[in-house]
């Protein structure tokens, strides 16, 4: 009675086993046909303008800066076999000298979007503080920009940015859904002159196509 209990719990046991076997191949099947690739992005455009620095002097020793900057992302999937769906992309923009935040993006276009495997988008991210109130800065960050803005005096500034993009996508694999956060962090470079009027500040483009790392 005894033995063929045991027995019975045994073949129990080989077809739980064999049934958990089978789903791992099948997943790993999955994975090795359809592997998703890491995207890749670059900055291919981008215009800075209004950019102004205020120093505040006023014992509390900090500082607001006014810019306006469109930039043009080109993102693309590699993957020869699957889409990415872009569920969210949360953009903002640092000073690359000290990492101070210039505060998020105003506004993200295309905000969701599909891409199909093999292909390229080109995703356009609007900051826009060049009025109300500006960005509150710390002094040595105000004064650190300043000199950038001014270079060698001869209006010939440079100005260092990072652009931190925070991606939420889905790579569908048949019916099966893969997650991923990919952070892109791509560093600008623009150089700067000022503008006809000096209330309107210092601007200037980047139109070569620096790469942007890609981190998952
Ligand atoms: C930036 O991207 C938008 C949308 O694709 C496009 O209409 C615009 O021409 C691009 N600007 C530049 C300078 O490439
Ligand atoms: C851009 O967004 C900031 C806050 O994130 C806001 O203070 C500012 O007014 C916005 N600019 C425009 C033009 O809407
Ligand atoms: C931005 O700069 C342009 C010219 O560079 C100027 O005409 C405009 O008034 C400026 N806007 C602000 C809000 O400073």
């Amino acid at each position: 009675m005894a033995g063929a209990g045991a027995g019975n719990g045994g073949t129990c046991c080989r077809c739980l086993c064999g049934f958990l076997v089978s789903i791992g191949v099948a997943v790993l099947i999955y994975w090795a046909t359809y592997q998703p690739h890491r995207i890749r992005a670059a900055v291919d455009f981008a215009e800075l303008s209004n950019l102004t620095v205020v120093e505040r002097n006023d014992g509390g020793g900090g500082g607001v800066v006014y810019y306006r900057l469109s930039i043009n992302v080109t993102l693309h999937n590699p993957s020869g076999r699957v889409g990415v769906y872009y569920d969210a992309i949360d953009a903002r923009l640092l000073l690359a000298g000290d990492g101070a935040s210039l505060g998020p993006a105003n506004a993200t276009s295309p905000e969701v979007f599909h891409q199909p495997r093999m292909s390229t988008a080109v995703v356009t991210i609007e900051f826009d503080r060049s009025g109300g109130g500006g960005v509150g800065v710390a002094g040595d960050v105000a004064a650190e920009l300043d000199k950038e803005i001014k270079g060698g005096g001869g209006g010939d500034g440079v100005v260092g940015f990072e652009l931190a993009l925070d991606a939420r996508v889905r790579y569908k694999l048949g019916f099966v859904p893969i997650r991923a956060r990919p952070k892109v962090r791509c560093p600008m470079r623009i150089p700067v002159k000022a503008g006809r009027h000096r209330r309107s500040g210092v601007g200037g483009v980047l139109s070569s196509g620096n790469r942007c790392t890609v981190k998952y």
